[in-house]
């Protein structure tokens, strides 16, 4: 073996070579820090968002061929590239040189918003067409379903990519024969003629062809390298860690026996996570590359031999191509393992994990271990004793050691025997999200039967998700042997394997009743499965299955998106020049897709540079008894560690904010993730190093109120309660003809910004100025804060936002503590400080939206109008009906209405909204063709929802309305702009420009914006309630009227004149060229005292029909389609209005679907990242989306009679909620349980499961309350 090695690899076509290379550095953070290739971002660290996505191009000397494959660099340890091509988002195109096409169209179709996870959608797509140049759109599909966005909504990324296919801008459907350009538009009424609407937010005329010829190609020494076979073990090493890398079987065998301990890392998937968030170290790495007797794919008389190194995307292009070649009864296996190998993870890690890491890791909830345990699979090891097989059955998976491999024992491949004619093998699962989500519950069920004669004759079955480990039924299989194939046996079964799989109250993961349901749900479906083939081999002795159960057979799976989009056209009046009203590209788009748009942490280390990070609380009510700093500050590269006591006196308590919270706490805590101290080191790995060292001892205390029903017992409110009357309600309750009364939850919901909190403060060095560049929607906060606690004015602290990789109201207050410590150590040192959360912190630290409970009392007459409604309000604000359509119509507002604080509104386009919705969604056709499908189909249920939309724009109070913005005019005729407003993916920024445009009637090109700073604008309101651009255009046009004004005679002197030439002649006649401009805000006000008057500006209206279908058996919800129209007023942007609303309902959606929260009855938050918490990704979205614009109608004092709209969208996300609402009423109508029905919010595939009563819900045990502690509580 050879020690020292250097490892080789490339990186965009040029060549790496490390000589110290530390085993512990991922590729993500060497690309970043070391190469300063920034396009690849850290989103999560886990594999489970896709920021980091790279391509990874190997050569195989044997097959001759060069693989290029997605892959997560958070999860890629440096040390296993040796001799592989890294393409990142850098290496594809720039603006420096040229630009791909894949960046030129995600930019171009508007796919782009924050742009935060932009470079990693880029790579996925670009990695497509590596290996696809003309993919199909379910190729598409697949190549993003590891990727997250939170906001665009995806929709416009997928038609970039679409642009690229072979067929493109069809549903892609031939159901029933025909596709969406055959019928018209799904039979959505066609849309109007002529130029007053458009259905197009992007030219593809314009788009760079693909032309793969033009790509980087496989570095030629890497394939000289790969072709010589004289390579010996690579050994790196560094103080903790050593990384050895055998390439041959013998030296692996070898290393083996000397580290019997050490892992063998294939894919990193496992082992990697298991190190970053368990804290498991590995002083030694076992890491094959590229052993050939670890990929050998051997095809035998008795099945399939798979090498233990192949990787999971490769096994699936193996079986898919195995399934073609073979008859089907030989593959019934293959076709269930590829069922499972398509919602397995994303497609980076599918193309980095391998078989053999998947099966020795064990893992409780593995897809692919109940298949093979119930498919006779065995493992062929090898040793240097020698070769041995054992079974992969169930003391494998216990890891029991008599059936394990020994620790010097390596997996070689598997074996997976051919199925034989009468034995049929199945898989399910379930899980929160369809794809790119851990099962909450999986099993692989195989029987075989007598020839002909239906007896089984061997049966297994295996479950995950159930228990530490896979766990197979196997005493109830063999009690169930000769029996025939029937309802009685199935009844039998099911009991029998309850009874077996048992799963007490407190079992991890929670969610305990729903899935005892699914372990006989998917029980049900696969005896049903069964009947269905022994139908179809022999007619005649097989019953055949009522039709109607038939809707049990098919899992639900979304088509491809399709969309359409209809706005108005800007003013024909209008200048050609003048931008607005135009679908203008978000202004970084294209540097959002080369990688080169720069984020907080994307900006250069500065000399000395030091990096912060926070210890937290890990209780929810404790006293701090005592905090041991010393061992962490023994630590080397450790520089200080700051407690409370650095930062006496400061709170939270700065201007609009009244929450009095101490920066760090030091005598108690009162919730998980508060923060204690802050360490500071000379790098990242040293300061997190450093802070799992401090140790804090706790006193809990009582009482601990963790829900809001245990807030309303303790009467632990926060202040002002508030109350809004409207009539008599006493009175009105008098008359009605019904009163219902009910309370509705709903859960919280993480921001799940992309770019977690991060800023950089450096301080100057004279005056005691100090620069915070900061992610945050208020910098004026920041400046604030950090000026109190320094203890300098305001006018030492500049703090300066380019952009944010998304906020969604996240980055306000927490950020300005968190800038304020870093401040302080910056300060102290008098050396920059960066801090930069990881996800699991930033989750943990900043809470999110609220958990809400309504309590009401609702008064209604027999029409179904309302008359009377008493509501109270809670919302968990942490430490610190069956409505029909009717009911919905009849109770909206009137034309000229009042809202409950009276204040007067027009609410004609709210029902213009409405009535367009009800036109374009054809919803009483289509409410007929759901009740059709639902008398039809027992199992699977649709249901069609329709919500009207009412949202108040405004801020509270005139002063909270202001805005500013500065305008200068060079000698050259550009334009420089500066307004108040943060650039977080709304594209303020460019609406900006776009308003400078029309008013200096410029081109876009002149004028320029370069980000946001309390040094250019001074004390500017935060960025949030959807009016930043309104309020900051409005200031921006203020600027730009009073240079035209002071312009004018210039101008009119040489009308035809360029700005180049009247800025010059303004220069020689001593007139200023700059010029602010400012908005006082817009009158708004409310008496608490007395529920009155006029908080809000103007109202946003919107409807929203969205149509679901719902397995009853399993809970999996498919969104069929979704069709919106806002009013939006004139659209500033059309491109950029649509965006905000479909990633807004996006984001509502998973509000109201899948986003579900976790904590433990001591209110530790479990779920701290994407892996336990989904967000929507790609396989979420509506099937069909349909978004229309009301074409304007009236004339506003707001900018350009627009409207701001990035919240409102969240809103109609409920649409679904009440569709999948629907549809479980029409399950429980139909097994004769009609009625109210309470759905808590969010509908999760738990919630639909075990709505949907049945005989499957009574059979299961169920739990008395308080006889156990559940693994999680709502809050
Ligand atoms: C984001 C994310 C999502 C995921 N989603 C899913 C999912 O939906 N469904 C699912 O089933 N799984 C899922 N997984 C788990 C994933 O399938 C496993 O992590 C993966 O298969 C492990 O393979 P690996 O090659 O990366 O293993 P590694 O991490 O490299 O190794 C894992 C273990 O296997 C041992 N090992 C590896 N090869 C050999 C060998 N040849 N001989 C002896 N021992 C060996 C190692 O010693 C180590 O202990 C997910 C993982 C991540 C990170
Ligand atoms: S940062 Fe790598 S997947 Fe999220
Ligand atoms: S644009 Fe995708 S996360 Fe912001």
């Amino acid at each position: 073996m050879e020690g020292g090695a250097e490892l080789l690899f490339y990186v965009n076509g040029r060549k790496v070579i490390e000589k110290n290379v530390d085993p512990e550095t991922m590729l993500l953070p060497y690309l970043r820090k070391k190469l300063r290739l920034t396009g690849t971002k850290y989103g999560c660290g886990g594999g489970g968002c896709g920021a980091c996505t790279v391509m990874i191009s190997r050569y195989n000397p044997i097959t001759k061929k060069i693989r290029h494959y997605p892959a997560n660099a958070c999860l890629t340890p440096i040390c296993s590239l040796y001799g592989a091509a890294i393409t990142t988002v850098e290496g594809i195109g720039s603006t420096k040189t040229r630009i791909h096409p894949v960046q030129e169209r995600i930019a171009k179709c508007h796919g782009t918003q924050c742009g935060f996870c932009t470079p990693g959608m880029v790579m996925s797509m670009y990695t497509l067409l590596r290996n696809h140049p003309e993919p199909t759109l379910s190729q598409l599909n697949d190549a993003l379903g590891g990727n997250l966005c939170r906001c665009t909504g995806y929709r416009p990324i997928i038609d970039a990519c679409k642009t690229f296919c072979k067929t493109s801008g069809c549903c892609q459907s031939k159901e029933n024969g025909v596709c969406c350009l055959d019928q018209g538009i799904n039979g959505l009424p066609e849309f109007e003629e002529g130029n007053e609407t458009s259905l197009k937010l992007f030219s593809e005329e314009e788009f760079l062809p693909l032309d793969p010829t033009q790509e980087l190609i496989f570095p030629p020494e890497l394939m000289t390298m790969a072709e010589k076979k004289t390579q010996k073990t690579r050994i790196f090493g560094s103080d903790r860690m050593t990384w050895i890398s055998p390439v041959t079987l013998k030296e692996l065998l070898e290393a083996k026996v000397k580290y019997p301990q050490a892992p063998v890392v294939m894919g990193n998937t496992s082992v990697g996570p298991d190190m970053k968030f368990k804290g498991i170290f590995h002083p030694v790495i076992i890491s094959p590359d590229r052993i050939e007797e670890l990929s050998v794919v051997n095809y035998t008389d008795n099945g399939l031999t798979v090498g233990a190194a192949v990787s999971l995307a490769e096994m699936k292009d193996i079986l898919s191509n195995v399934t073609r070649k073979l008859p089907e009864e030989k593959t019934q296996m293959y076709h269930a393992l590829l069922k499972h190998l398509g919602t397995l993870a994303g497609p980076q890690i599918r193309n980095m994990a391998s078989l053999g890491g998947h099966i020795v890791s064990r893992h409780p909830d593995s897809d692919l271990n109940p298949l093979l345990a119930v498919g006779n699979c065995t493992l062929n090891l090898l040793s240097k004793e020698g070769k041995r097989q054992i079974p992969l059955n169930e003391q494998f998976l216990r890891k029991c050691p008599s059936a394990d491999l020994k620790p010097e024992e390596i997996l070689i491949s598997v074996n997976i025997p051919y199925s034989k004619k009468w034995e049929f093998v199945s898989a399910f699962r379930q899980a929160q999200r369809q794809q790119n989500a851990l099962a909450i519950v999986n099993s692989g069920m195989r029987v075989c039967f007598g020839k002909g004669d239906g007896i089984i004759r061997e049966l297994s079955i295996a479950y995950g998700g159930v228990g530490p480990t896979t766990i197979l039924a196997k005493n109830s299989c063999q009690k169930l042997i000769g029996r025939p194939w029937n309802e009685e046996m199935l009844d039998a079964a099911c009991r029998l394997i309850l009874d077996e799989v048992s799963l007490p109250g407190s079992a991890p993961g929670g969610k305990v009743e729903f899935k005892r349901t699914l372990i006989i749900s998917f029980l049900f479906k696969f005896y049903l499965e069964v009947s269905q083939i022994l139908k179809e081999m022999d007619p005649v002795h097989y019953p055949s299955l009522a039709s109607k159960y038939e809707s049990a057979l098919e899992d639900l799976r979304s088509r491809h998106c399709w969309s359409t989009l209809k706005y108005q056209n800007a003013d024909l009046k209008q200048l050609s020049q003048d931008p607005i009203g135009h679908p203008i590209m978000h202004l970084s788009g294209i540097k959002h897709a080369t990688g080169e748009a720069i984020y907080c942490d994307d900006m250069p280390v500065v000399d000395r540079e030091l990096f912060l990070t926070f210890v937290t609380s890990s209780r929810a009510r404790a006293k701090i008894v005592s905090i041991d700093l010393s061992e962490a500050l023994s630590l080397p590269g450790v520089v200080d560690i700051l407690t409370g006591e650095h930062l006496p006196g400061i709170t939270t308590n700065f201007g609009f904010l009244t929450d009095t919270e101490q920066l760090l706490s030091t005598d108690e805590v009162s919730c998980v993730g508060q923060l204690i101290c802050a360490v500071i080191a000379d790098s990242e790995v040293q300061a997190r190093r450093a802070a799992q060292r401090v140790k804090i001892v706790y006193r809990d205390l009582e009482p601990l109120i963790l829900t809001i029903e245990e807030a309303i017992q303790n009467k632990s409110f926060f202040e002002p309660e508030r109350k809004l009357e409207y009539g008599n309600v006493d009175e009105a309750f008098k008359m009605v003809d019904q009163i219902l009364e009910g309370e509705i939850h709903m859960g919280g919901q993480e921001h799940f910004y992309m770019e977690t909190q991060s800023m950089l403060v450096v301080p100057k060095g004279e005056d005691q100025e100090i620069d915070v560049y900061v992610s945050t929607q208020f910098p004026k906060y920041i400046q604030d804060i950090t000026a109190a606690v320094l203890k300098v004015a305001a006018n030492k602290v500049m703090c300066h936002v380019k952009r944010v990789g998304g906020a969604f109201g996240g980055k306000v207050t927490k950020t300005g503590v968190l800038a304020a410590i870093t401040a302080f150590a910056a300060n102290k040192h008098g050396r920059p400080v960066r801090c930069i959360l990881e996800r699991g912190e930033d989750i943990l630290i900043t809470g999110g939206r609220h958990p809400y409970l309504g309590k009401y009392k609702v008064g209604f007459m027999n029409d179904g109008r309302i008359l009377a409604l008493d509501m109270e309000h809670y919302n968990n604000a942490g430490a610190f009906l069956d409505e029909s359509l009717f009911v919905r119509t009849v109770n909206m507002y009137k034309e000229i209405d009042q809202t409950p604080y009276k204040q007067e509104i027009n609410a004609k386009n709210l029902i213009q909204c409405w009535k367009e919705c009800m036109a374009t969604s054809s919803y009483t056709l289509r409410k007929a063709a759901v009740e059709k499908f639902n008398s039809e189909n027992y199992w699977k249920k649709k249901g069609l929802a329709m919500v009207p939309l009412k949202f108040p724009v405004g801020v509270g109070s005139v002063a909270a309305g202001q805005a500013a913005a500065l305008v200068h005019i060079y000698l050259d005729g550009s334009v420089l702009v500066t307004h108040g407003g943060i650039e977080m993916g709304q594209g303020v920024h460019t609406k900006m420009i776009q308003v400078v445009s029309r008013e200096l009637r410029m081109p876009l090109s002149s004028i320029h914006l370069r980000g946001t700073s309390t040094e250019t604008i001074p004390n500017t309101n935060p960025s949030g309630g959807s009016v930043v651009a309104d309020l900051n255009g409005l200031a921006v046009k203020d600027a730009c009227q009073t240079l035209l004004k002071r312009l004018e005679p210039i101008i009119s002197k040489n009308p035809r004149g360029t700005w180049k030439d009247w800025a010059q002649a303004a220069f020689n006649e001593s007139i200023s060229l700059s010029a602010t401009g400012y908005f006082r805000g817009y009158e708004s006000n409310i008496n608490w005292e007395t529920g009155e008057g006029h908080p809000f500006e103007y109202f946003v209206y919107g409807a929203a029909c969205s149509e679901v279908e719902i397995d009853c058996l399993t809970g999996a919800h498919k969104n069929i389609r979704t069709d919106i129209v806002m009013d939006v007023g004139y659209s500033i942007n059309p491109a950029l209005d649509i965006g905000q609303i479909e990633g807004a309902f996006i984001q509502g959606m998973g509000l109201y679907t899948i986003e579900e929260l976790n904590y433990s009855p001591q209110g530790v938050l479990y779920t701290r990242g994407p892996n336990q918490y989904k967000i929507p990704a790609i396989c979420d979205i509506p099937m069909e989306l349909h978004i229309s614009l009301l074409p304007p109608s009236e004339n506003s004092n707001t900018l350009y009679s627009s409207k701001g709209l990035g919240e409102s969208g969240i809103f109609l996300g409920c649409s679904v909620l009440f569709a999948i609402h629907d549809a479980i009423s029409a399950a429980r109508q139909e097994r004769g349980l009609p009625g109210p029905l309470r759905l808590n919010s969010p509908l999760t595939p738990e919630k639909i499961r075990m709505a949907c009563e049945d005989k499957f819900t009574k059979m299961i045990p169920r739990d008395e309350p308080g006889s156990y502690v559940p693994w999680s509580i709502p809050i």
